[in-house]
């Protein structure tokens, strides 16, 4: 380079300094690692959390495809690439010590959320934390919500045996929104003095389609025994939906109740369409409201304190309030 060219080169360099350090502080830099975007729920916290975010954060999202080995590989990538923080939504809730230990080794703050995390793997690290909903308190809603609307309608109980036939559709096995969502659901059944006949528990792993294809099969085998369904999620209930429209069901006076959890928008609209009989609140965007808040005040190395972080934390753990929503009249 030639003596005039480096000294415009300087030039152009110093009138660009004060710019430069006049400017805004860059955002943080925050991963956001999702365990399948194609599960509509966990779509829409990850939505919210970049809505959320706006230019006070840079996001940057990572889908695991339901794969494991691909998330490990991600997460250490973004530590790698000097991210200030991770929000984890684990693919392998059991896996997450691995991930915690990770980000632990460099210091980044990691905040897990909708999949938790055994309480001996959070306490391994004072900068990882949980924000999801308590598991059985939506199990209990759904229950309550299912023997009330039995108890209220003598019809529900079509063949009259005092008894609800009653089909459990389980999400993925071992997550714990699975797991105790479906025991509190049938022991608020059981607490609700209403006679249950549990036909079939069914595992559809959250999906509408194999929840449409296992009601589908459940029908030809039972034909019109079945009085009420619960599902552990919104997904799996409108897969039901679809397999019992197609038998005939939801025209005229053939009605079946139907529950599902989540209160996604779908869901919403079968509600008012009057398919889906209730829901559950699974208040999705205060996971990300809180979950991003707390991740930026993990970075800056806040204490977290009631006065900066208005959800309630116990040992680390958010547990988001949960409500039903269900139709007045069928
Ligand atoms: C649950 C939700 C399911 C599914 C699952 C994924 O809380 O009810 O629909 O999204 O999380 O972890």
């Amino acid at each position: 380079m030639t003596k005039r060219c480096l000294t415009a080169l300087m030039m152009v360099l110093i009138m660009c300094l004060p710019h430069i350090s006049q400017g805004a502080p860059s955002p943080v830099r925050i991963g956001l690692c999702i365990y399948n975007m194609s599960d509509p729920f966990v779509n829409s916290i990850s939505d919210a959390i970049i809505r959320e975010a706006g230019t006070r954060a840079e996001m940057i999202l990572q889908d695991a495809k339901n794969n494991q080995n691909l998330q490990n590989s991600q997460v250490e990538a973004l530590l790698d690439s000097g991210v200030d923080g991770l929000i984890l939504n684990p693919v392998d809730r059991m896996a997450s010590v691995y991930l915690i230990r990770m980000a632990k080794a460099r210091n980044v703050p990691v905040v897990l959320i909708n999949r938790e995390p055994l309480r001996e793997d959070l306490v391994l690290y004072d900068k990882a934390y949980y924000v999801g909903i308590d598991p059985s308190e939506q199990g209990r809603l759904v229950g309550e919500m299912a023997a009330g609307m039995f108890l209220a309608d003598p019809q529900l109980d079509r063949n009259g045996d005092g008894t609800m036939q009653l089909i459990l559709f389980k999400g993925e096995p071992g997550h714990q929104d699975a797991e105790l969502r479906t025991l509190a659901t049938l022991d608020a059944l059981a607490q609700s003095g209403v006679q249950v006949t549990l036909l079939e528990e069914v595992v559809a792993q959250w999906e509408r389609r194999l929840g449409q294809q296992r009601m589908a099969a459940l029908l030809t085998n039972l034909g019109d025994e079945v009085e009420c369904v619960i599902s552990n999620n919104d997904e799996m209930a409108l897969g039901a939906v679809e397999a019992l429209k197609a038998a005939g069901w939801f025209t005229g006076r053939r009605w079946i109740p139907i529950f599902g959890i989540d209160a996604i928008p779908s869901a919403l609209t079968a509600l008012e369409q009057g398919t889906l009989a209730g829901t559950v609140i699974n208040d999705g965007e205060g996971i990300a409201r809180a979950s991003l808040q707390l991740t930026e005040l993990l970075i800056a190395g806040q204490p977290i304190s009631t006065a900066n972080f208005p959800w309630p934390l116990e040992n680390k753990v958010l547990y988001l309030k949960s409500e039903p929503v269900k139709r007045q009249t069928r």
